[in-house]
Protein backbone atom coordinates (compact mmCIF):
# COMPACT_ATOMS: atom_id res chain seq x y z
CA UNK A 1 0.00 0.00 0.00
CA UNK A 2 1.21 3.18 -0.86
CA UNK A 3 0.44 6.09 1.45
CA UNK A 4 0.34 9.46 -0.45
CA UNK A 5 0.33 12.71 1.56
CA UNK A 6 0.05 15.16 -1.41
CA UNK A 7 -2.28 15.89 -3.82
CA UNK A 8 0.37 16.33 -6.92
CA UNK A 9 1.69 12.63 -5.70
CA UNK A 10 -1.76 11.49 -6.05
CA UNK A 11 -2.67 12.68 -8.95
CA UNK A 12 0.63 10.89 -10.12
CA UNK A 13 -0.25 7.92 -9.28
CA UNK A 14 -3.71 8.34 -10.82
CA UNK A 15 -2.67 8.92 -14.46
CA UNK A 16 -3.13 5.94 -16.53
CA UNK A 17 -5.01 4.14 -14.30
CA UNK A 18 -8.68 2.21 -14.80
CA UNK A 19 -11.08 1.51 -12.19
CA UNK A 20 -10.31 3.53 -9.43
CA UNK A 21 -12.76 2.95 -6.16
CA UNK A 22 -12.82 5.26 -3.02
CA UNK A 23 -13.83 5.47 0.50
CA UNK A 24 -13.36 8.72 1.76
CA UNK A 25 -13.07 8.70 5.31
CA UNK A 26 -11.70 10.50 8.55
CA UNK A 27 -10.04 7.67 10.27
CA UNK A 28 -10.40 6.02 13.00
CA UNK A 29 -11.45 2.77 11.04
CA UNK A 30 -13.96 0.24 12.62
CA UNK A 31 -15.77 -3.00 10.91
CA UNK A 32 -18.35 -0.11 9.43
CA UNK A 33 -15.23 1.00 7.30
CA UNK A 34 -14.22 -2.28 6.56
CA UNK A 35 -17.36 -2.65 4.72
CA UNK A 36 -17.19 0.14 2.62
CA UNK A 37 -13.71 -1.17 1.40
CA UNK A 38 -14.47 -4.47 0.63
CA UNK A 39 -17.39 -2.97 -1.07
CA UNK A 40 -14.99 -1.01 -3.41
CA UNK A 41 -12.47 -3.85 -3.83
CA UNK A 42 -15.41 -5.72 -5.24
CA UNK A 43 -15.71 -3.16 -7.39
CA UNK A 44 -12.50 -1.99 -8.63
CA UNK A 45 -9.18 -3.07 -9.30
CA UNK A 46 -7.65 -0.32 -7.47
CA UNK A 47 -8.78 1.35 -4.29
CA UNK A 48 -8.06 4.92 -2.58
CA UNK A 49 -9.23 5.06 0.69
CA UNK A 50 -8.61 8.85 2.14
CA UNK A 51 -8.16 10.00 6.31
CA UNK A 52 -8.79 13.49 6.36
CA UNK A 53 -10.17 14.98 9.76
CA UNK A 54 -12.35 18.02 8.12
CA UNK A 55 -12.54 20.98 10.04
CA UNK A 56 -15.24 22.77 7.51
CA UNK A 57 -18.20 20.14 8.85
CA UNK A 58 -17.86 20.63 12.71
CA UNK A 59 -19.33 23.25 14.23
CA UNK A 60 -18.37 25.09 16.82
CA UNK A 61 -18.58 23.02 20.30
CA UNK A 62 -18.15 19.87 18.49
CA UNK A 63 -15.60 17.30 18.92
CA UNK A 64 -12.57 18.37 15.66
CA UNK A 65 -9.92 18.54 18.45
CA UNK A 66 -11.11 15.72 20.22
CA UNK A 67 -11.66 13.52 17.41
CA UNK A 68 -9.55 10.05 17.67
CA UNK A 69 -6.78 10.71 15.31
CA UNK A 70 -5.40 6.87 14.94
CA UNK A 71 -2.96 6.73 11.56
CA UNK A 72 -0.63 3.98 12.56
CA UNK A 73 -3.27 1.24 13.27
CA UNK A 74 -5.38 2.73 10.38
CA UNK A 75 -3.00 2.10 7.99
CA UNK A 76 -2.10 -1.01 9.46
CA UNK A 77 -5.70 -2.18 8.96
CA UNK A 78 -5.78 -0.79 5.37
CA UNK A 79 -2.65 -2.45 4.34
CA UNK A 80 -4.24 -5.69 5.86
CA UNK A 81 -7.40 -5.23 3.52
CA UNK A 82 -5.45 -5.16 0.40
CA UNK A 83 -5.83 -1.07 -0.20
CA UNK A 84 -3.60 0.18 -3.00
CA UNK A 85 -3.59 4.03 -1.72
CA UNK A 86 -4.05 5.73 1.86
CA UNK A 87 -4.29 9.05 0.87
CA UNK A 88 -3.86 11.09 4.42
CA UNK A 89 -3.19 15.04 3.42
CA UNK A 90 -2.71 17.69 6.04
CA UNK A 91 -4.84 20.64 6.54
CA UNK A 92 -2.37 22.73 4.84
CA UNK A 93 -3.12 20.24 1.74
CA UNK A 94 -6.45 20.62 1.03
CA UNK A 95 -6.82 24.00 3.04
CA UNK A 96 -3.50 26.19 2.38
CA UNK A 97 -5.28 29.44 2.60
CA UNK A 98 -6.57 27.83 5.94
CA UNK A 99 -10.13 27.83 5.30
CA UNK A 100 -12.54 27.76 2.01
CA UNK A 101 -13.25 30.37 -0.18
CA UNK A 102 -15.62 28.96 -2.11
CA UNK A 103 -18.17 25.60 -1.07
CA UNK A 104 -20.67 23.52 -2.63
CA UNK A 105 -23.85 24.57 -1.07
CA UNK A 106 -26.05 21.83 -0.78
CA UNK A 107 -30.24 21.70 -1.25
CA UNK A 108 -32.38 22.83 1.71
CA UNK A 109 -32.54 19.24 3.00
CA UNK A 110 -28.94 20.54 4.70
CA UNK A 111 -31.00 22.55 7.32
CA UNK A 112 -33.00 19.82 7.86
CA UNK A 113 -32.74 16.56 10.62
CA UNK A 114 -28.95 16.72 11.50
CA UNK A 115 -28.60 20.06 9.59
CA UNK A 116 -30.91 21.80 12.59
CA UNK A 117 -28.30 20.50 15.20
CA UNK A 118 -25.13 21.11 13.13
CA UNK A 119 -25.52 24.08 10.80
CA UNK A 120 -22.95 24.49 8.37
CA UNK A 121 -21.83 20.78 8.78
CA UNK A 122 -23.10 18.99 5.48
CA UNK A 123 -21.90 22.40 3.23
CA UNK A 124 -18.62 21.18 4.89
CA UNK A 125 -19.15 17.63 3.94
CA UNK A 126 -20.44 18.64 0.42
CA UNK A 127 -17.05 20.29 -0.37
CA UNK A 128 -14.54 18.13 1.25
CA UNK A 129 -16.36 15.32 -0.64
CA UNK A 130 -16.24 17.71 -3.51
CA UNK A 131 -12.38 18.79 -3.49
CA UNK A 132 -11.48 14.75 -2.81
CA UNK A 133 -13.37 13.68 -5.75
CA UNK A 134 -11.34 16.25 -7.82
CA UNK A 135 -8.17 15.11 -6.45
CA UNK A 136 -9.23 11.41 -6.80
CA UNK A 137 -11.28 11.05 -9.80
CA UNK A 138 -12.68 7.85 -8.60
CA UNK A 139 -15.04 6.09 -10.81
CA UNK A 140 -16.78 4.90 -8.27
CA UNK A 141 -17.36 6.13 -4.37
CA UNK A 142 -18.31 4.18 -0.86
CA UNK A 143 -20.21 5.65 1.64
CA UNK A 144 -22.49 4.17 4.20
CA UNK A 145 -26.21 4.47 4.77
CA UNK A 146 -25.90 5.40 8.32
CA UNK A 147 -25.10 8.93 7.22
CA UNK A 148 -27.85 8.70 5.47
CA UNK A 149 -28.53 12.05 4.49
CA UNK A 150 -24.61 12.88 4.24
CA UNK A 151 -25.24 9.86 1.24
CA UNK A 152 -28.77 11.93 -0.06
CA UNK A 153 -26.79 14.93 -0.05
CA UNK A 154 -23.13 13.49 -1.89
CA UNK A 155 -26.28 11.49 -4.48
CA UNK A 156 -27.67 15.06 -5.30
CA UNK A 157 -24.02 17.11 -5.61
CA UNK A 158 -22.91 14.12 -7.78
CA UNK A 159 -26.24 14.75 -10.29
CA UNK A 160 -26.82 18.29 -10.01
CA UNK A 161 -23.05 18.82 -10.85
CA UNK A 162 -22.88 16.13 -13.33
CA UNK A 163 -20.40 14.39 -11.43
CA UNK A 164 -18.68 11.50 -13.64
CA UNK A 165 -18.72 9.18 -10.52
CA UNK A 166 -21.15 6.76 -9.15
CA UNK A 167 -22.22 6.31 -5.66
CA UNK A 168 -22.17 2.68 -3.62
CA UNK A 169 -24.04 3.04 -1.16
CA UNK A 170 -23.39 0.30 1.47
CA UNK A 171 -25.54 -0.95 4.31
CA UNK A 172 -25.21 -0.15 8.03
CA UNK A 173 -22.65 -2.61 10.08
CA UNK A 174 -23.93 -3.70 13.34
CA UNK A 175 -22.68 -4.67 16.68
CA UNK A 176 -24.25 -8.28 17.74
CA UNK A 177 -26.65 -6.28 19.82
CA UNK A 178 -27.36 -4.27 16.77
CA UNK A 179 -26.03 -0.86 18.01
CA UNK A 180 -24.87 0.90 14.68
CA UNK A 181 -20.76 0.72 14.28
CA UNK A 182 -19.20 4.50 14.21
CA UNK A 183 -16.11 6.05 15.88
CA UNK A 184 -18.44 7.80 18.34
CA UNK A 185 -18.86 4.64 20.19
CA UNK A 186 -15.99 4.58 21.58
CA UNK A 187 -17.01 7.93 23.50
CA UNK A 188 -20.07 5.40 25.56
CA UNK A 189 -19.04 4.88 28.99
CA UNK A 190 -19.69 0.88 29.25
CA UNK A 191 -23.09 1.74 31.14
CA UNK A 192 -23.59 3.74 28.16
CA UNK A 193 -22.79 1.02 25.92
CA UNK A 194 -24.96 -1.62 27.25
CA UNK A 195 -28.00 0.81 26.97
CA UNK A 196 -26.67 2.33 23.49
CA UNK A 197 -29.16 -0.20 21.04
CA UNK A 198 -31.82 1.05 23.04
CA UNK A 199 -31.49 3.68 19.71
CA UNK A 200 -32.01 0.99 17.61
CA UNK A 201 -35.03 -1.46 19.21
CA UNK A 202 -37.23 2.37 18.70
CA UNK A 203 -36.80 2.57 15.45
CA UNK A 204 -37.39 -0.93 14.67
CA UNK A 205 -40.68 -0.94 16.73
CA UNK A 206 -40.99 2.13 14.28
CA UNK A 207 -40.25 0.07 11.03
CA UNK A 208 -42.74 -2.52 12.52
CA UNK A 209 -45.64 -0.51 12.89
CA UNK A 210 -45.20 1.17 9.49
CA UNK A 211 -44.58 -3.02 8.32
CA UNK A 212 -48.24 -3.67 9.64
CA UNK A 213 -49.89 -0.56 8.00
CA UNK A 214 -49.63 1.92 10.41
CA UNK A 215 -49.80 5.16 8.25
CA UNK A 216 -50.22 7.60 11.75
CA UNK A 217 -46.64 8.95 11.23
CA UNK A 218 -46.34 11.95 13.42
CA UNK A 219 -48.17 9.66 16.52
CA UNK A 220 -45.73 7.06 15.70
CA UNK A 221 -42.84 9.45 15.82
CA UNK A 222 -43.56 10.74 18.93
CA UNK A 223 -44.23 7.70 20.93
CA UNK A 224 -40.80 5.95 19.56
CA UNK A 225 -39.26 9.73 20.69
CA UNK A 226 -41.46 9.75 24.67
CA UNK A 227 -39.91 5.89 24.67
CA UNK A 228 -36.58 7.45 24.30
CA UNK A 229 -36.69 10.32 26.67
CA UNK A 230 -37.91 8.32 29.31
CA UNK A 231 -34.91 6.09 29.38
CA UNK A 232 -32.82 8.81 29.61
CA UNK A 233 -32.29 10.02 26.00
CA UNK A 234 -32.11 13.77 24.61
CA UNK A 235 -33.92 12.87 21.23
CA UNK A 236 -32.61 15.66 18.57
CA UNK A 237 -35.09 13.98 16.01
CA UNK A 238 -36.72 10.76 15.31
CA UNK A 239 -38.60 10.90 11.73
CA UNK A 240 -40.12 9.23 9.52
CA UNK A 241 -39.32 10.41 5.61
CA UNK A 242 -38.95 8.63 2.31
CA UNK A 243 -36.23 7.45 1.65
CA UNK A 244 -35.47 8.37 -2.34
CA UNK A 245 -35.15 12.24 -0.88
CA UNK A 246 -35.97 12.36 2.30
CA UNK A 247 -38.64 14.45 2.10
CA UNK A 248 -41.67 14.41 4.20
CA UNK A 249 -43.45 11.14 3.98
CA UNK A 250 -47.32 10.72 3.19
CA UNK A 251 -49.29 7.97 3.11
CA UNK A 252 -49.25 6.21 0.00
CA UNK A 253 -45.43 5.89 0.26
CA UNK A 254 -43.49 2.48 -0.42
CA UNK A 255 -40.18 2.92 0.49
CA UNK A 256 -39.41 5.03 3.70
CA UNK A 257 -36.64 5.58 6.53
CA UNK A 258 -36.98 6.22 9.66
CA UNK A 259 -33.92 8.28 11.15
CA UNK A 260 -32.72 8.92 14.27
CA UNK A 261 -30.39 10.91 16.50
CA UNK A 262 -30.09 11.12 20.22
CA UNK A 263 -27.37 11.73 23.00
CA UNK A 264 -26.40 9.11 25.24
CA UNK A 265 -24.98 10.91 27.86
CA UNK A 266 -22.40 13.53 26.17
CA UNK A 267 -22.67 11.30 22.81
CA UNK A 268 -24.79 11.76 20.30
CA UNK A 269 -25.38 8.62 18.04
CA UNK A 270 -27.39 8.91 14.87
CA UNK A 271 -29.23 5.25 13.40
CA UNK A 272 -31.59 4.91 10.59
CA UNK A 273 -33.66 2.15 9.57
CA UNK A 274 -35.52 1.33 5.55
CA UNK A 275 -38.65 0.19 4.67
CA UNK A 276 -40.21 -0.78 1.85
CA UNK A 277 -44.15 -1.48 2.15
CA UNK A 278 -46.18 -4.10 0.18
CA UNK A 279 -48.83 -2.55 -1.75
CA UNK A 280 -51.87 -3.52 -0.45
O1 LIG B 1 -18.46 10.28 6.66
C1 LIG B 1 -17.34 10.79 6.88
O2 LIG B 1 -16.47 10.18 7.49
C2 LIG B 1 -17.07 12.21 6.42
O3 LIG B 1 -18.21 13.00 6.50
C3 LIG B 1 -16.46 12.28 5.00
C4 LIG B 1 -17.40 11.73 3.96
C5 LIG B 1 -15.16 11.48 4.98
C6 LIG B 1 -16.15 13.73 4.64
O4 LIG B 1 -15.24 14.30 5.52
Amino acid sequence: MRVIKTIRELRAWRKGRKDVAFVPTMGNLHDGHMALIKAAKARADAVVVSIFVNRLQFGQGEDFDAYPRTLKADSEKLEAAGVSVLFAPDDEELYPRGGQECHVEPSTLQNELCGIYRPGHFRGVATVVLKLFNIVQPDIACFGKKDYQQLTIIRQMVEDLNLNVMIVPVDIGRADDGLALSSRNGYLSAEERQRAPQLFRAISGVVKALEKGTTQYADLEKAATKRLTDLGWKVDYLEIRRSEDLQQARPGDKNLIVLAAAYMGKTRLIDNLEVTLPSR
